[in-house]
């Protein structure tokens, strides 16, 4: 089994703030997309890393990345204006003879890779589908265009899924055909779509997505206690 990562990186976080590409800003000295690339290529499973660079900084994400993994490991191409663009324009430079995919966001630099193999394990035995989710702590509720409160989800039901998500090749090239213009926010929201059985294994408190500015300085201060072995 040929297993490929996709890395869409050409976001601009703008939550972030700072103008520079979210995928490019420092974290303990390197860029976060540099974090997530080195955990796939750690992961025993992944074989090739597609990322998917900022508009205009192909040349720069590639000599950045240079010391990570050789051509036929590694390969950089330009994103999209979505993320899901990002991710088709990914997928259609995979060789032929890979079988499962990851997807895997830049913004998420310290997800581990036990996790990566966790989910590529999961497809491998059998999975068409496969998330990273684990049990939210807010109480999340659904409102109108007003504010006004519709409903209250039951907490116990829910999950926060994060990435990498991991499918069956075909699976994931089918969901991204029929959704067209259609935006989703995670890839196994397309196949959803298509009625593909999508599963949850458990997801890691370190694959949190670097948003908001916060989430930087958490980040780092998570490094810092990998570095202390706490
Ligand atoms: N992404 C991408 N192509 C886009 C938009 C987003 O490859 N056109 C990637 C981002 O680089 C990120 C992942 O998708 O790794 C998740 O997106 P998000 O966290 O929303 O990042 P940004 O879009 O960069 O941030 P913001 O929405 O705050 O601008
Ligand atoms: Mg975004």
């Amino acid at each position: 089994v040929r297993t490929a990562a996709i890395v869409p990186a050409a976001g601009r976080g703008e939550r972030l703030g700072s103008g520079l590409p979210k995928a490019l800003r420092l974290l303990a000295g390197r860029p976060l997309l540099v974090h997530a690339v080195q955990a796939l290529v750690a992961a025993r499973h992944v074989d090739l890393v597609v990322v998917a660079a900022p508009p205009g900084e192909t040349s720069a994400v590639r000599d950045l990345l240079l010391p990570y993994g050789t051509d036929s490991e590694l390969q950089v191409i330009g994103g999209g204006m979505t993320r899901q663009d990002s991710v088709r324009r990914a997928l259609a430079v995979l060789p032929p003879d890979v079988d499962v995919v990851l997807v895997h966001d830049a913004a998420r630099p310290l997800a581990p890779s036990e996790l990566v193999d966790a989910v590529a394990q999961s497809v491998r035995d059998g999975r068409a589908a496969v998330v990273p989710g684990v049990p939210v702590a807010d109480t999340i509720k659904q409102v109108d265009d007003t504010e006004r409160v519709q409903a209250t989800l039951a907490r116990s039901a829910l999950r926060a899924v994060q990435t990498p998500q991991g499918f069956r090749r075909e699976v994931l090239e089918r969901a991204h055909a029929a959704a067209g213009a259609e935006i989703h926010t995670d890839d196994a929201g397309l196949a959803e779509r298509l009625g593909v059985s999508v599963y949850v294994v458990p997801g890691s408190d370190e694959a949190f997505k670097v948003t908001r500015p916060l989430d930087l300085a958490l980040a780092e201060t998570v490094l810092s206690r990998r570095r202390e072995g706490g």
